[in-house]
């Protein structure tokens, strides 16, 4: 009878990944309502090779994965291509376990194995780009992808198999739930939790993704092994097509709109632009509270669609404060290739319309300008000029794709 703890990929080569369905939130922030997975690989030729352990949370499926796996042998090399705690969680426990395994990390990757778990040790072996790892009848090239996620990140290839072990690249949140393989699942379930992974994740770094990515386009990749999501067996460029859109910010056609109401009357605003969108058949738009849904998924529809449009009330003279959250993270998140528009509201004082038109100015989008601040309720005269807002949007989103 198969058994169903871990799961060959092929000869000398063994899944041992766990999933997580009990954390709620990844790096205690993003919603994880479908799970996510930490992956692990085992190399069983004339060296024992582990690619990476998991969160401590899930150590024990893990090891009794790895024990099956090694059935009795030791462990050669644990290699370490990223420091985030979801994957060096078990370092320590594989230490313990296995005194004699060798380390294989880069410099940073040694700093960090130190700064983090107290371990500075002797059978570290040290990295640097473009180096081979002899394991005997394979061999692994080490290529350092800065930034995608961490400073350590590194990426290892087997060529005699055009296998990519490749981190958090070309990963995804998601528990596997049977289908551990890109051949095995209906991947439009999985898509939606991709997008949101890099998004939310991997996106501020897009650049260092581009530059990883050039790096990596040289070599003949027929198995991407990330260390989240699946494994890509059959159609591994599907999930580098897919990173490639995200991180050169190619958007599609529709609008996002976002605005922070207390009482409906922002809201009110906001509904009125997006029916000015409607009348012009922009059939993708995307109308959210930012009070109520999750940044992670603003973010996600935020790097979609080519165009952005966000409308605040005033609170304590500025913006209400969840959309000052969605402000600043989109600062920092660097997107491209958006067009932007903005309005507020206030009752006294004022605040919101400029700090919102000070974030677009400065964003890098296209911004259509406007100035539509109503005073506590719309007046027909400010219906009109969201109604404007609406159709300018509409105009340049069109145009963009002519
Ligand atoms: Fe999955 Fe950046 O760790």
């Amino acid at each position: 009878m198969e058994n169903y703890l871990s799961v060959k990929i092929r000869d000398n080569l063994y899944y041992v990944g766990v999933n997580d369905r009990q954390t709620r939130l990844f790096e205690n922030m993003w919603p994880l309502e479908n799970g996510v997975c930490y992956n692990s690989y085992v190399l069983t030729g004339e060296k024992t090779v582990l690619m990476d352990t998991v969160r401590i949370n899930k150590v024990d499926g893990f090891l009794e994965k790895l024990y099956e796996v090694l059935d009795g042998r030791d462990l050669d090399y644990l290699v370490i291509h990223h420091m985030e705690p979801d994957h060096s969680g078990a370092i320590d426990t594989i230490l313990e376990l296995f005194p004699n395994v060798k380390l294989v990390g880069n410099k940073r990757t040694k700093d960090f194995l130190k700064n983090f778990y107290e371990i500075d040790n002797e059978n570290f072996v040290e990295v640097k780009e473009g180096d081979t790892l002899d394991l005997g009848d394979t061999s692994l090239t080490f290529y350092m992808t800065p930034m995608m996620h961490w400073p350590e990140s590194m990426v290892s290839y087997e060529e005699s198999t055009g296998t990519l072990f490749s981190q958090d690249a070309f990963g995804s949140f998601g528990a596997l739930s049977g289908g551990i393989f890109d051949d095995e699942v209906d991947f439009e379930f999985f898509k939606e939790d991709t997008v949101r992974y890099y998004t939310n994740i991997i996106g501020k770094f897009s650049q260092q993704v581009q530059a990883a990515m050039r790096k990596i386009s040289g070599l003949e990749i027929k198995m991407i092994c990330p260390v989240h999501g699946l494994v890509w067996r059959e159609n591994p460029q599907k999930i580098v097509d897919l990173y490639s859109k995200l991180a050169n910010f190619e958007t599609e056609e529709g609008v996002v709109i976002v605005y922070g109401s207390m009482y409906g009357h922002t809201e009110k605003m906001a509904e009125t632009v997006a029916r000015a969108l409607g009348e012009r058949k922009v059939k993708n738009v995307r109308l959210y509270d930012v009070s109520k849904t999750h940044l992670s998924y603003l973010l996600a529809d935020l790097w979609r669609y080519d165009g952005i449009i966000l409308g605040s009330c005033t609170y304590n003279n500025g913006l209400f404060p969840p959309m000052e959250t969605l402000v600043e993270t989109l600062k920092k998140q660097k997107m491209k290739n958006h067009t932007i528009a903005v309005f507020g509201s206030y009752s006294w004082g004022g605040g919101s319309l400029k700090a919102l038109q000070e974030f677009a100015k400065g964003s890098g989008y296209d911004y259509i300008e406007t100035t539509v601040d109503t005073k506590s309720a719309p007046t027909n005269e400010d219906l009109d000029g969201l109604k404007k807002i609406g159709n300018d949007m509409a105009d340049a989103i069109i145009a963009k794709r002519k």
